[in-house]
């Protein structure tokens, strides 16, 4: 008799590695339904669920450093950095480590770092059209978002907004929060933005990194 095992699947659909580098050279952007593992995701959900009710979420700023401050007009979410304190972390940094493996591979861009954060959108919160790569800083090549929500009604807003990166007018695609959805962009050249959320909206941003050295300073990690 052979005994069943039960194995875990992978993290992300290894499929999409293949997809995903095509629409980074095409298009400069992608996204895909049902890659990220939905196990996973309930995991990853339950645990940025329990931090929001117990309010230990920090309230997300814009700029680095002493140039960091709040502003509720440009982005209502609050986030906590991935630091693998739970298995379902680790997973999901394992999985964005084997992505920055295909992307370099592929690629040759170099990555050497992954950082990411929960990013959790109470209802009214929403995020400003932006690019993820601060002025002058060559930091954030790639961006990364999972989304982490079981279901999405269709009239909840929060889509995030992908633009044209020539002609920033034009919309190129509206993302749907759902739970298994994994977009992905260049990160100093594609515009996005947040729309107003009407449900608790639940997700995790990340960054593959280059490191840069401005002025003899090296860059920090966050
Ligand atoms: C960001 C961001 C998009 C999203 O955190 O920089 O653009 O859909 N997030 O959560
Ligand atoms: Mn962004």
């Amino acid at each position: 008799m052979i005994a069943s095992v039960a194995l875990t699947p992978p993290a992300i659909n290894p499929i999409a590695h293949i997809a995903l580098v095509d629409a980074l050279v095409e298009q400069g952007w992608y996204v895909g339904n049902n890659v990220i593992d939905l196990e996973l995701c309930q995991a990853l959900h339950r645990e940025l669920h329990h931090m929001a009710e117990h309010d230990v979420l920090d309230e997300a700023g814009i700029g680095r450093g002493k140039e960091h401050h709040l502003r509720k007009d440009i982005r209502g979410d609050a986030i906590h950095w991935l630091d693998r304190e739970s298995e379902a972390q680790r997973r999901y940094l394992d999985a964005m480590a084997e992505l920055q493996q295909s992307l370099n591979q592929a690629l040759f861009l170099g990555l050497f770092e992954y950082e990411a954060h929960f990013a959790h959108y109470p209802p009214g919160a929403f995020y400003q059209r932006h690019l993820d790569s601060f002025r002058g800083r060559a930091n954030r090549v790639i961006s990364t978002v999972g989304y982490l929500n079981p279901q999405w009604p269709t009239d909840a807003g929060g889509e995030m907004v992908i633009y044209h990166p020539d002609t920033p007018s034009q919309e190129v695609a509206r993302v749907v929060p759902e739970a298994g959805t994994f977009a992905c962009f260049l990160s100093e050249t594609i515009p996005h933005e947040v729309l107003p959320t009407q449900q608790p909206r639940a997700s995790i941003a990340g960054w593959f990194r280059r490191n840069a050295s401005l002025d003899g300073v090296l860059d920090p990690a966050r």
